[in-house]
């Protein structure tokens, strides 16, 4: 079980919140603030119990360094705006200016510290940086899903050091999350899209034998085809994780798990569009998105799926029509009657574009990577450390 927000005593005091606001940004603006709305109930139950709240973050990947396009200045307005209320930004995660302004915070104040990942320590996940974030509290809450998967200074070194606990959001996605790991439903289809099969490799492995089949879509298709010697003319592939692929598609034959490949492409050559056979694609021509036999194959299999996990378009769908494949699996799902997770920003911004982010049967979480992590069965260091 993990310890909830809700056993701490949280009055007046100082609790530090590691959140996941790592969101896009366009023109110094928060693009995309589902995972600022996401932090709310955890933000409105500290409100409403008189708390102090030092809310710490990543954003990006600054690996250690300033970067300054990567302050999280945006975020913190973007907070404000939605909470209706101040957010002090600060500068800094840690020292003396930090701990002057904390110490000047009354019930019901809000600091957003500084982008974590400007310190190197954070990654290394350095215990004496944990200690001193720490010291900047009374007890520590996790409600960063989406970077569960990641044992950091804040999101897994600092709860050794305070009373902590799992925050609203982190227990509603262990929660929801959990009905496809724990006994799912079957057939358990997981459809897996995207650019790099390099990030979702080692995943797909433990999910091969939990799964009943993969339907697999975007680039990360194209590697799997061009891994089995299909012609997949100019698109995008992943030459380093061939070996991986093709011991992943032995896995799922040895493992009886399908694995589902696109059978007909939308392809497209300077600005011209065609279809074309997944497995023959001309030279020149790259593959954009899943074509209609592809969408039907896979409308068959969503049809009598009882659970699904989904991460990845299936297509370029940031380019229509190039969308069409993703927006039609995305209907299908929302047409069926299984329990489908939805994981990664992308795919979720793109269901609320069409409607259809309110469907009943549809869940979806914050987490990208984390998401997957958690439903194939890997042990998230930042959760068991909640556990009581
Ligand atoms: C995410 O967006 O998936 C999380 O914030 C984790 O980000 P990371 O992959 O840079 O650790």
């Amino acid at each position: 079980m993990l310890r909830s927000l809700r056993e701490l005593d949280v009055a007046n005091k100082r609790v530090l919140v590691r959140v996941d606001y790592n969101v896009p940004l366009t023109d110094g603006r928060v693009a995309d603030d589902t995972r600022l709305r996401e932090s709310l109930p955890t933000l409105e139950y500290l409100l409403a119990h008189r708390a102090k709240i030092i809310l710490i973050s990543h954003l990006g990947r600054p690996k250690g360094k300033v970067v300054p396009e990567l302050r999280l200045d945006p975020v913190a307005r973007r907070l404000s705006e939605i909470l209706q209320r101040p957010v002090t930004k600060l500068d800094e995660c840690i020292g003396p200016a930090v701990h002057r302004a904390i110490s000047t915070m009354h019930p019901g104040d809000i600091i957003l510290l500084e982008n974590v990942r400007f310190y190197p320590q954070e990654e290394a996940n350095d215990e004496a940086f944990a200690r001193e974030l720490a010291q900047l509290a009374d007890c520590y809450v996790n409600d960063a899903f989406g970077t569960a998967h990641r044992a950091h200074a804040s999101t897994y070194g600092v709860a050794k050091f305070l009373p902590a606990a799992a925050g609203l959001l982190l227990e509603r996605e262990v929660t929801m999350l959990s009905r496809a790991v724990d006994n799912p439903q079957r057939p358990f289809l997981a459809i897996v899209g995207g650019a790099k099969l390099a990030d979702k490799i080692g995943v797909l492995k433990d999910l091969i034998g939990r799964v009943d089949a993969f339907l697999i879509g975007g680039s990360v298709a194209f590697t799997l085809l061009k891994a089995q010697g299909a012609q997949v003319g100019s698109s995008l592939v992943d030459e380093r994780v061939f070996d991986d692929a093709r011991a992943a598609l032995q896995a799922a034959r040895a493992a009886g798990t399908q694995i589902v490949l696109p059978v007909d492409a939308q392809i497209v050559r300077d600005g011209e569009r065609a279809l074309a056979p997944a497995r023959a694609i001309p030279e020149g021509w790259q593959g954009w998105d899943i074509g209609p036999q592809t969408i039907e194959l896979f409308r068959n299999h969503i049809q009598s799926a009882k659970t699904i996990v989904w991460a990845g378009p299936l297509g370029r769908f940031e380019a229509p029509p190039y969308d069409e494949g993703t927006r039609a699996i995305a209907q299908a799902i929302a047409q069926s009657h299984a329990f489908a997770i939805i994981g990664g920003g992308d795919t979720a911004a793109a269901l609320h574009r069409w409607g259809l982010g309110q469907a009943q049967n549809i869940y979806c979480s914050t987490g990208g990577g984390a998401t997957l992590e958690f439903i194939a069965g890997r042990t998230l260091p930042p959760i068991e450390i909640l556990k009581a």
